[in-house]
């Protein structure tokens, strides 16, 4: 079984205007609304490609139950914890020419849930994913992520890490099969601007010499290079078409990834799903659907070895 966590899962409502004046009264033009957060992200592609997950995470009040709804009417099963206080967070997206969120905190996520969520994540058993997407809220402890990995070094996990800075770096010792840092997370863990195929070679390096097993290094419109456990390096294909969405293309590209590996064993094939998962989305109004997908795999070309790590 596939298991994604998401500690601060969120109802996004999406308001689109014409153009917002801050202070005074304005008027949308449309509304939408989605839930959010990076591991349900994964869930959802996931589903579209016909693979079972279970959503693991922290819900909060009446959104937290209609969070779960919408995970459950998209066919993801749900395993969350249920806080007693707070509710699970509403995040503002403002859309007119430009996009500005407002991500609010969410609810407080105290030792005792933790220790609910660790329990639950102790029953996996060997040859279960778990995806950790996304930083650790502000809400539980900064540590979470490698008091997860430490509690689970025994067993045999594919464990997928997708956060940043620090924390991205204290999981690497727990050897994870696969992290995904994006250009810019790069440049923030090593002070350096990632502007040359060879600066990201020199970076995704290091990652693993730390103990990453594959390093996905995204890079927004130029598509991708994989640093895989089998020593070698691939460089994805890129498609150029207008892009509506950019956001979640690269939990899109993580969800493709694990898709491909778990049914070629393949790393170039599992880059190549995963790149298509992510143009899909940014190509998409939301996250892409199955036929989108397959329609940007159909004309995606195959990736390239490019060298030896
Ligand atoms: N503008 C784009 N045009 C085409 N493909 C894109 C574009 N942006 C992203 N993608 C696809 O999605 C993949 C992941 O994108 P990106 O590097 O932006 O991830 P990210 O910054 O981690 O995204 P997220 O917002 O989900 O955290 C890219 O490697 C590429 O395949
Ligand atoms: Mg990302």
């Amino acid at each position: 079984m596939i298991y994604t966590l998401t500690l601060n899962p969120s109802i996004d409502y999406l308001v689109q205007m014409d153009h917002f004046i801050p202070g005074i009264t304005n008027r949308t033009i449309d509304e939408m609304v989605d839930i959010g957060g990076k591991g349900i992200n994964v869930s959802c592609i996931l589903a579209q490609l016909g693979l079972d997950t279970t959503a693991l995470g922290f819900t909060a009040g009446f959104t937290g139950e209609e969070i779960e709804r919408q995970l459950q009417v998209k066919g993801i099963r749900t395993d969350m914890i249920r806080l007693k206080q707070g509710m699970s967070r509403i995040n503002i997206k403002l859309r007119d020419s430009v996009e500005s969120e407002i991500n609010v905190r969410g609810p407080w996520i105290d030792s005792e849930d933790m220790e609910r969520l660790m329990s639950k994540i102790m029953t996996l058993s060997d040859g279960d994913t778990l995806v950790m997407a996304g930083s650790v809220p502000g809400t539980a402890a900064e540590d979470t992520y490698e008091k997860i990995l430490k509690a689970l070094k025994g067993k045999k996990l594919r464990i997928v890490v997708d956060t940043a800075n620090q924390q991205l770096l204290n999981c690497l010792s727990y050897h994870p099969f696969l992290i995904k840092p994006n250009r810019q997370e790069l440049s923030e863990l090593f002070h350096t601007d990632v502007n040359s195929e060879q600066i990201t070679q020199q970076c995704a390096r290091k990652l693993i010499e730390y103990g990453a097993e594959n390093v996905l290094v995204s890079l927004g419109s130029d598509g991708a290079v994989l640093f895989a456990a089998d020593g070698k390096i691939y460089r994805s294909g890129v498609l150029k078409e207008p892009v509506l969405n950019a956001v979640g293309a690269g939990d899109s590209m993580v969800a493709g990834f694990i898709a491909g590996f778990e049914g070629t064993g393949d790393y170039a094939a599992a880059l190549r799903l995963g790149t298509a998962c992510g143009n899909a989305t940014a190509f998409s109004r939301g996250l892409a659907d199955y036929a989108k997908i397959t329609d940007v795999l159909d004309r995606l070309p195959q990736c390239q070895l490019i060298g030896e790590i």
